[in-house]
């Protein structure tokens, strides 16, 4: 089935629930765009690469995976080198990062010998794909966090919070006798077209507002609020396991550090923006993360946060200049300039440096994780 067809199919999805049962929160927009069991975006195709829609730091370079399977084989030596010990990562993608992480990993042999790779995919497309990639080793997919066998662990998520849907709110005044409040931002069908669709705002307060870690006094009117709350239980199960269980989690993604407001819902095509409402499930839907809530989370459960940095600071603080260097001393000349333009992609503030955060959670007695002990 061609992706027009599955656009199509989706639109049709969506403007049949909206006539039935009214307008769709943001949520279940980007949910079913994402990850409609027959037409979702992930479900239907591999977005990876100069001819996909977005390139991700472990397709950038081999760099990361391996300074991520360096700080894996440290913090197992931290939590005592237990065997086994389930290396889980979430929205795997191509399994790149994997890959280079357990090749990376080799340098303590014991490690690779305690280690039980567990995937959580939802996509069936990028299962295959990581067959195809992790073929020399044992691995265990799951379509949930809670399926994989308890023990302890390290959980690994680069991009996949910023694929959970997020729900947005705006800051309204209903009516002149009223207070201002938040409204919910949703989606309904557009009344002078009936087959486009349009953002509208719910017609009173929304309960799940009182959510929001955002004060309403101090934002102005139309401010946009946002709340991931499949990332928000993701982080609370994550933390509340790693807690009991012992081991620690890292996820890298794109996002604020504090809490802000800001319209961070966005659609990209063919790596260009692409208006999120126009052709559903054909283009990536993503939004920021919010760390802080994601810390709060975790810690709520009973995890120890580490900090949140930037990404450049955490790949520099775990070697990615020495790593670069010698990959560098035994390439020829045009890979020295590919290494030399991955590294500036990873760690430049124009590019994904300092956009991208790091957070780390664990047990509370895990502390001093490599790549955040020195950041002040
Ligand atoms: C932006 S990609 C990132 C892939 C990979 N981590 C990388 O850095 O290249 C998002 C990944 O998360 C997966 N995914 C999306 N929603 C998911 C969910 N709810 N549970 C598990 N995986 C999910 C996608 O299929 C894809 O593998």
């Amino acid at each position: 089935m061609s992706a027009d067809i599955h656009s199509q199919a989706l639109a049709k999805h969506f403007a049949d629930l909206i006539r039935a049962t009214g307008p769709v929160t943001v949520e279940r927009w980007m949910a079913d765009c994402l990850g409609h069991p027959e037409h979702g975006y992930y479900i239907t195709r591999d977005p990876f690469g100069t001819d996909g829609d977005f390139i991700t730091a472990p397709e950038v370079s081999q760099m990361f995976g391996e300074l991520l399977g360096l700080w894996c084989a440290q913090t197992w030596m931290q939590m005592g080198s237990p065997n086994p010990v389930r290396l889980i990562e979430l929205g795997p993608g191509r399994g790149t990062l994997m890959a280079d992480a357990m090749r990376a990993a080799k340098a303590l042999p014991a490690f690779v010998d305690a280690v039980d790779i567990h995937l959580v995919e939802t996509s069936p497309v990028l299962r295959e794909k990581q067959k195809e990639t992790l073929s020399g080793y044992q691995v265990n997919w799951h379509d949930n966090f809670e399926d994989v066998p308890p023990g302890p662990a390290l959980v690994l998520a680069n991009e996949l919070f910023d694929a959970l849907p997020i729900r947005q709110f705006i800051k309204s005044q209903i009516s002149d006798k009223e207070d201002v409040t938040w409204l919910e931002r949703l989606i309904d069908l557009d009344p002078e077209d009936g087959s486009k669709f349009r953002f509208v705002a719910s017609p009173g307060p929304s309960p799940a507002a009182s959510l929001l870690s955002i004060d309403l006094d101090y934002n102005p009117d139309d401010s946009i609020a946002e709340m991931c709350p499949a990332g928000l239980r993701l982080a609370h199960t994550i933390g509340a396991r790693l807690a009991v269980q012992g081991g620690a989690g890292l996820f890298i993604d794109y996002g604020y550090g504090q809490s802000q407001t800001g319209d961070s819902l966005q659609a990209l095509l063919g790596h260009a923006p692409h208006p999120v409402l126009e052709q559903p499930g054909n283009a990536d839907i993503t939004a920021h993360v919010d760390f802080s809530m994601l810390a709060r989370s975790a810690m709520e459960a009973g995890a120890s946060v580490h900090k949140i940095i930037e990404q450049g600071l955490f790949l520099t603080a775990l070697g990615l200049d020495q790593r670069a260097a010698m990959l560098k001393s035994q390439a020829p000349t045009d890979v020295v300039s590919e290494i030399d333009a991955a590294h500036q992609r990873l760690t430049a503030p124009d590019q994904m440096g300092t956009l991208f955060k790091v957070l780390a959670i664990s047990h509370p007695d895990l502390d001093a994780l490599a790549g955040f002990e020195d950041i002040t």
